[in-house]
């Protein structure tokens, strides 16, 4: 291994392979032979191929060869920067350094690597993501929780979050105004399907607005009229939903909701990013009728048939095999594949002593899929998380981060995939419009899946 960390503990070191990568690897290692470009290789002449007009006259501007390969680079990076990580983890194994321009970042990719960074204690060497000058321009780094580097702020602030949206009595008014929530739903749905029984919805243009609108109104007390305003974009003007109502309305109700937004800054801020890219585990459960069943039997057995009692926060405790289903799709699929921490002080990780300084990466779409954590991790087996999880080991399944940053909302998050399974299966028959097709997905900062096509349709049993 190269770069300034040093071995100390060559026993530790031996098992975790180590090396050095660029970018250029990535680009170079299949070679190129394209008649247009032919000093790019075929994943640039892809990228090329897709670049729009005005791109590609920038690109066309540039008078060297590197810097074109610099900017196709960048394109491909800001796309598909989860694979491109994901298949060099892959290749230099569990632990790696990569340059960003001259920025020098460690990606880590076993449980046993991430143990320092994830210490809960307020000692840790590891309290801050990033120091970026971007984000200070940017204003977050001394406001709000997510990217907070002035501590006693972030501490202020998360002390704030936390009480409010950790307690029980949160979470059990989150599952009642979620089923309100689910009622307007129903509504939007009853309408869409009314004249078409083969309707196809689109899941992630509902159930993202869907969760935004329930913290919504659990939070703030006033709904966000997310699925409203989509309900409107399908229909005609006629039969728009008068939650969105036109005109001064709308204008006044958006400035009361600006006023709302600011005051509860400290408790959105870059809150709703993770929420909105989240999909419950429908595909994972749909090519797996097997467990499709299972979940359908344990709601049944909760609800006895009763598809309209209010469905309460005990009822969402017991659902424990819908909870299984909903951490192995995170653990295949986690909305966040990485993320990155700064250390305040010298540490040593995997037998090497690193600086002061030094950004890793906690790689944990990568680290849900090492075969060392995980028997045959492609497979969606939801009962891993049943019984005695002892046998799970030590952040292995990290979906919602670790250490004295880890997420605040992972019990809301978990609760409210809960709830929402909860309410529509115990009413509904879902299922893939196309089950061979494969998930549409984009895979960069957060894992987002933009289209998956279900028919819901009223159960008959
Ligand atoms: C399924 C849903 C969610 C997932 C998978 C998720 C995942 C994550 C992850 C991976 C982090 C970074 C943790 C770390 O640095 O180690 C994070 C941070 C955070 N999340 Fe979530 N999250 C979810 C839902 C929510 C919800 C519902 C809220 C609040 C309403 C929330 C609020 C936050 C905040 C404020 C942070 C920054 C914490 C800090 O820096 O101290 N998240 N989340």
């Amino acid at each position: 291994m190269s770069g300034t960390g040093t071995t100390e503990d060559a026993s530790t070191s031996k098992s975790i392979s180590k090396s050095k990568v660029t970018l250029d690897d990535q680009n170079t290692q299949n070679g190129s032979d394209t008649q247009e470009n032919n000093f790019l290789t075929p994943e640039l002449v892809q990228v090329h191929k897709k670049l729009s007009p005005r791109m590609k006259r920038h690109y066309d501007r540039f008078e060297s060869n590197q810097e074109r390969i610099a900017f196709l680079n960048a394109i491909m990076l800001e796309r598909e920067q989860g694979v491109i990580f994901y298949n060099l983890q892959e290749k230099y194994g569990e632990l790696f350094e990569i340059y960003l321009g001259s920025d020098r970042k460690i990606w880590l990719g076993n449980a046993s690597l991430v143990e320092k960074i994830h210490n809960p204690s307020t000692k840790t060497k590891f309290p801050i993501r990033t120091i970026s000058e971007g984000l200070d321009e940017m204003g977050v780094t001394t406001k709000g929780i997510a990217f907070n580097n002035d501590l006693v702020v972030w501490k202020f602030n998360r002390r704030i979050i936390s009480s409010t949206i950790m307690v029980p009595s949160f979470l059990r008014q989150f599952v009642n105004e979620s089923e309100k929530v689910f009622q307007e739903f129903e509504n939007y749905l009853i309408n869409l399907t009314k004249e078409n029984n083969n309707y196809v919805l689109n899941f992630p243009d509902w159930s993202t607005r869907f969760f935004a609108d329930a913290i919504s109104l659990a939070s703030i007390g006033k709904p966000a009229y997310m699925m409203a305003t989509q309900y409107n974009r399908l229909v005609p003007k006629y039969l728009r939903s008068l939650n969105s109502k036109s005109g001064l309305y709308q204008f006044e109700e958006f400035l009361d909701r600006l006023r709302l937004w600011l005051k509860s800054i400290h408790f959105f801020y870059f809150v709703p990013r993770f929420v909105r890219h989240y999909i419950p585990p429908m595909n994972f459960l749909y090519k797996n009728p097997e467990k499709k069943a299972k979940v359908y039997a344990e709601i049944d057995n909760i609800f006895k048939g009763d598809k309209t009692r209010p469905v309460t926060y005990d009822d969402i405790e017991k659902l424990v095999y819908v909870e299984a289903a909903a951490k192995e799709s995170s653990r295949l699929m986690p909305i966040v594949p990485s993320v990155f921490k700064r250390a305040i002080n010298d540490v040593m990780i995997g037998g090497l002593n690193w600086k002061s300084g030094q950004e890793f990466f906690v790689h944990q779409h990568y680290i849900h899929h090492n075969k060392s954590h995980w028997p045959n991790p492609k497979e969606f087996i939801p009962e891993r998380f049943l019984g005695d999880t002892n046998k799970i080991e030590k952040n292995s399944f990290i979906p919602f981060g670790g250490g004295i940053r880890q997420c605040p909302g992972r019990h809301l998050g978990m609760i409210g995939i809960k709830t929402f399974i909860a309410l529509l299966f115990r009413k509904y028959d879902v299922s893939l419009e196309d089950p061979k097709a494969p998930l549409k997905k984009v895979y960069t900062l957060a894992n987002e899946c933009h289209e998956l096509k279900l028919y819901i349709r009223p159960r008959k049993d």
